[in-house]
């Protein structure tokens, strides 16, 4: 494991809750299968969005007490938009809407090439318009931080302003260059791990997200 030389005052949040750092430590076990794996990636998200949206604008509405009438706070509507990168974005979708059933999702695919491990990008679809919502983009691993950092850059093309990261598991390499590309992104991490390997898969990670939560290989 290792620390990151950066802090809420730079945008990135690490998540110090236990049920997060437990659930982590499930996912990573080679042991867990795809059902249970699924299951827990979806519950880390929520944990994450729970936190990361803590700042979602909120309107009174007037509702009717067995009391009496009074206005109350709910999270005003469709201001939301969930990004999930393809593919392993996905498992964090429902984790997400959980919270905010309303939330209106778009898809960005990315796949690293195997060799030079650059993303190639393959898809792009977002809710409109994207200029008024808060952008929440899901992916479990930030790797190199080049799959983030393209997706994050072809929201913004597109109009995007308010944009947040959460990601499970990073390698510091990876929060450096998101937040170097993006200074703007707030990122949420679960866990920030030791380093990159050769491949460029986080060690000790949890291996191939994308594989372990559809059960492709
Ligand atoms: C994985 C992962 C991220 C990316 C992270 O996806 O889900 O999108 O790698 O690596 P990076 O930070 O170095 O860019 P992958 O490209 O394997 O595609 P998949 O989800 O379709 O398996
Ligand atoms: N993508 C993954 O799924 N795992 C890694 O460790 C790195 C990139």
């Amino acid at each position: 494991m290792s620390t990151i030389p950066y802090g809420p005052e730079d945008n990135v949040f690490v998540q110090e809750h236990p049920l997060i750092k437990h659930k982590i430590t499930m996912i990573r076990d080679k042991n867990t299968g795809t059902n249970e794996f699924r299951k827990i990636i979806e519950e880390i998200a929520m944990l994450e969005g729970f936190e990361a949206l803590n700042d979602l604008p909120l309107e009174d509405v007037e509702v009717e007490t067995p009391i009496e009438k009074c206005m109350s706070p709910v999270v005003a509507g469709r201001k939301l938009a969930i990004v999930p990168i393809l593919r392993a974005g996905l498992g964090m979708v429902s984790g997400i809407t959980s919270l905010v059933p309303s939330a209106k999702i778009g898809h960005i695919g990315l796949y690293r090439d195997p060799v030079t491990h650059e993303p190639h990008e393959y898809y792009c679809k977002l809710p409109s318009p994207i200029e008024e919502r808060t952008i929440v983009v899901l992916d479990p691993m930030l790797a190199t931080g080049g799959s983030a950092s393209d997706a994050i850059r072809m929201i913004k093309e597109k109009g995007g302003k308010q944009i947040k990261f959460i990601c499970i598991i990073a390698a510091p390499e990876g929060v450096e260059r998101l937040h170097k590309d993006h200074p703007d992104v707030q990122i949420y991490i679960g866990q920030v791990d030791r380093q990159l390997n050769e491949n460029a898969y986080i060690c000790p990670g949890l291996g191939d997200a994308g594989d372990r939560i559809f059960g492709t290989k």
